[in-house]
């Protein structure tokens, strides 16, 4: 058991539905951690004197908030993070496919699921939804290393069976069996899920993706992850090779891929018809914008997804994205909303790095906030890390200043602390 204080900050609603104060702020507050889980927290002043005898470390004017959430990223793509390429297309030939062959020998594979999560814990990020590869010693050393920890980790093995290299390619059949028997392994244990995860519909045959359809009705418990509507020379590639289907969404839809746990990376090019039918079955989009301004994706509309009701969560999508921060992340999104004409709040990027990402992916009772009987996943964020944000934070008024002006500059350096289930990560 032990104690920490400081200035208590958690997301209670979507700010974007129009609430005026969507969090909750206790400037003096206390929280107390206990096997794991959030024991108590509120003001300090009001600490229960049972509790005063604990080992107590007090992080002054910093923020402790929930750990964030990254709903999409790779874990193969650890260290090919910043690799030049003309756009997604060329980028995954010339560099991510190669990188990924590795991951067929478990040495490799164990070692970078150890420097994968570290780097994480690193950034804030205290959970995620991971792409893996086709590999099952891949997929097992990630779920081995989030277990160690006693981490909430959800992955798949990768399903891809055509225009890849043969290295990074199984079979319908192959990619079926070996996904049923890693859920069986897997999913529900500890604190890890299991996602069903064919890459996109360019790297999967009809009857692949026939088989990942059937897997995420056979097991309700899984999630599916993809890719959906990220470049224009992959959208033109899918609509030439599925020419009975209405749309890009219309191929995922037509072998049962959508519903609730269904989690599309990008999004950027969608039309009316698809954003409906996304947001009717309850799929969610997952936003990448380091990623869709590195590889030169395109400009996600935010407002307009928002407004479609598709939900949102956001992700780095290492190692397309350029930097394993959700602070660096959410600088991104309020760019790429600018240039968009629409302007997201600091309210809204830091919600969807927590509460909001815990909602979509379903898991807001175990993640996300604060609350009493969470898992202790924390994280403690300082707004004067470095020099110029120490002057920048004297001119904070408002806790929407300080927030904003901590994800415009903020990065590895803001983390001060982080905590996976109650233990320190640094
Ligand atoms: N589409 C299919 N695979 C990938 C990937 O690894 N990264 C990104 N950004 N898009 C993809
Ligand atoms: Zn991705």
């Amino acid at each position: 058991m032990q104690i920490i204080c400081g200035q208590l900050l958690e997301f209670t609603s979507d700010p974007i539905i129009g609430d005026n104060e969507p969090f909750s702020h206790t400037i003096k507050g206390a929280l107390v951690m206990d096997q794991g889980k959030i024991l108590w927290r509120g003001n300090a002043s009001d600490l229960p004197a049972e509790y005063d005898s604990l080992p107590r470390e007090n992080y002054g004017d910093c923020l402790i908030m929930p750990g964030f959430i990254d709903a999409h990223l790779h874990f193969p793509q650890y260290r090919m993070i910043a690799a030049f390429g003309k756009d997604l297309l060329d980028w995954l030939n010339r560099y991510t496919f190669i990188e990924e062959q590795r991951y067929g020998d478990a040495n490799i594979a164990a070692a970078a699921a150890t420097f994968f999560i570290d780097e994480l814990a690193r950034n804030g990020t205290t959970s995620c939804l991971a792409f893996s590869t086709i590999h099952e010693v891949a997929l097992d050393a990630l779920f081995s290393e989030a277990q160690s920890r006693n981490m909430a980790l959800i992955s798949g093995k990768t399903m891809m069976d055509r225009n890849a290299p043969d290295g990074l390619l199984d079979t319908a059949t192959t990619a079926y069996d070996q996904s049923k028997s890693l859920i069986e392994k897997w999913a529900g244990t500890g604190r890890l899920g299991y996602a069903v995860s064919p890459r996109f519909a360019v790297t999967s045959t009809p009857a692949q993706l026939d088989a990942a359809g059937t897997l995420f009705k056979e097991y309700p418990d899984t999630w599916m992850q993809t890719h959906l509507s990220e470049n224009h020379a992959e959208i033109a590639s899918v609509v030439k090779d599925f020419p009975d289907s209405k749309d890009y969404t219309d191929v995922y839809d037509h072998f049962g891929l959508l519903g609730k746990k269904a989690m599309f990376a990008h999004g950027i090019h969608l039309s009316q018809r698809e954003l409906d039918r996304l947001s009717e079955s309850g799929s969610a989009i997952v936003h990448c914008p380091t990623s869709n301004n590195f590889l030169g994706s395109g400009l996600f509309k935010y407002h307009n997804t928002h407004r479609a009701n598709v939900p949102i969560a956001m992700g780095t999508d290492i190692g397309g994205g350029t930097s394993y921060s959700m602070l660096e992340t959410m600088r991104d999104a309020y760019i790429v909303s600018q240039l968009a004409g629409e302007r997201i709040s600091a309210y809204d990027a830091f919600y969807a790095a927590s509460l909001g990402n815990a909602r979509v992916l379903g898991l807001e009772q175990e993640i996300g906030t604060l609350n009493t009987g969470s898992f202790a996943d924390i994280i403690v964020l300082d707004p004067e890390a470095t020099p110029i944000m120490k002057e920048r934070h004297a001119l904070s008024n408002s806790i929407h200043d300080v927030l904003f002006a901590m994800m415009i500059m903020g990065d590895d350096r803001a983390v001060k602390q982080t905590f996976i289930a109650g233990i320190p990560q640094k």
